[in-house]
């Protein structure tokens, strides 16, 4: 039997700290590995398979598409590109009006930078300590952590990083030269931290009143994750700005950088060969369909309000604290997480760190009350 660990050991580059399972189809909330071993999958591709594995829509969609058009220029017009684009403007805080697709998270996250800087002139950009925005330049130049940015140093100058949820230390930072200030609503990699509410509050107003824009990278957040389509709909905020990618296709990839009416940018000034293919904008659309018919936003709400009675945290001596919204799910520990998913993975679910110490929960939307009951279990008799 081929020894796909060895290959991908042998063959690929070591950057991602590996788990000793090789997933090879996956059903629902479920994976299976080469053996046929069953696990449950509280991680969905980090927050990408929110429909979960082979969901029977999506596959029809993508089948459809890959039948009919594939690929197709951004120098032409296309079928589904356009109902794309016009759903996503029609879904998200209204006074975003227009978008440019991409492939990823960090990618929308790049466009967002560029068309800050075109849009205001000026250079500069404040995000959040502990956020976390992609790996290429411009994105793990927005991103604090030293560790993901200190080795690429000399990076993107302008950056500045505040205190998540502190409103004085912002008031602080931004000034005449900032373009942007960019955070996530709740901090996925950062140890899922939600923000609050007068921080947001805040920051939309002193970008109004100094000329900066604001940026809000849903990347994680978005597509039902927390309890509503978008996590600005929890904090009534309208960004000048918006990056959303993960499970905008239920697994495709794709991106795209959201933007308020009045930002013009040129022919010429960014662009993208796979963007925007008919492919990816086909499965956008089916998935976008099935979040909002089978309204997986109010499910995530009340299935993480679920979660949270039935594990009980307040009983449980190795936790510190749980945070939550909607089904982005923090388990914050006593101690180092590491050793605790190692034996969540033993017992046959896959979770995942953001951080040191927590555990973080991102089950598919569509994962079941009774699926929700066996990872408890296991979590209570681990964490007791
Ligand atoms: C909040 C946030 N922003 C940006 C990114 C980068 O996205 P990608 O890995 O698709 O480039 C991530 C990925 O984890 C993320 O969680």
């Amino acid at each position: 039997m081929t020894d796909y660990r060895q290959l991908e050991q042998q063959f690929g580059l070591p950057l991602q700290a590996k788990r000793d399972l090789v997933a090879v189809r996956g059903k629902g909330a479920l994976l299976y590995d080469e053996n046929g071993d069953e696990y449950l999958d509280f991680a969905a591709g980090i927050a990408v398979a929110s429909l979960g594995h082979a969901h029977p829509k999506l596959v029809a969609a993508i089948r459809q598409q890959a039948e009919t058009l594939i690929t197709c220029p951004n120098i032409l017009y296309n079928d589904k590109r356009s109902e794309l684009l016009a759903k996503l403007v029609e879904i998200t805080p209204r006074n975003l009006q227009r978008a440019f697709l991409c492939n990823s998270g960090a990618e929308s996250i790049e466009a967002a930078l560029k068309f800050a800087r075109l849009h205001t002139g000026r250079g500069n950009f404040v995000t959040a300590m502990r956020g976390f925005h992609g790996r290429t330049m411009g994105a793990v130049s927005a991103t604090y952590t030293p560790k993901y940015r200190e080795p690429f140093m000399p990076l993107i100058p302008g950056f500045s990083y505040v205190p998540f949820n502190k409103i004085d230390k912002l008031e602080a930072a931004i000034d005449d030269a900032t373009a942007a200030v960019m955070f996530e609503l709740v901090q996925g990699e950062g140890g899922v931290n939600p923000a609050q509410a007068d921080f947001v509050a805040a920051a939309r107003e002193l970008c109004s009143e100094r000329g900066a824009l604001l940026i809000i990278d849903e990347i994680q957040t978005g597509f039902c994750r927390t309890g509503k389509l978008f996590a600005c709909e929890h904090f009534d905020l309208q960004p000048d700005l918006m990056c959303v990618a993960k499970a905008m296709a239920g697994g495709v990839p794709i991106g795209a950088t959201l933007v308020s009416g009045d930002i013009e940018v040129a022919t010429g000034q960014h662009g993208t060969t796979f963007g925007g293919n008919p492919l990816a904008c086909a499965a956008a659309l089916a998935a976008i369909e099935v979040y909002q018919t089978d309204d997986l936003a109010a499910r995530a709400a009340e299935l993480g309000d679920y979660f949270e009675r039935q594990l009980g945290a307040g009983d449980l001596s190795q936790v510190r604290a749980l945070r939550r919204l909607g089904l982005m799910i923090g388990i914050e520990l006593k101690y180092k997480a590491q050793d605790k998913l190692a034996e969540l993975l033993e017992r046959r679910i896959i979770a995942l760190p953001a951080g040191p110490n927590v555990i973080r929960l991102l089950p598919p939307l569509i994962v079941e009350p009774q699926q929700i009951d066996r990872a408890v279990a296991v979590l209570r008799e681990l964490l007791a």
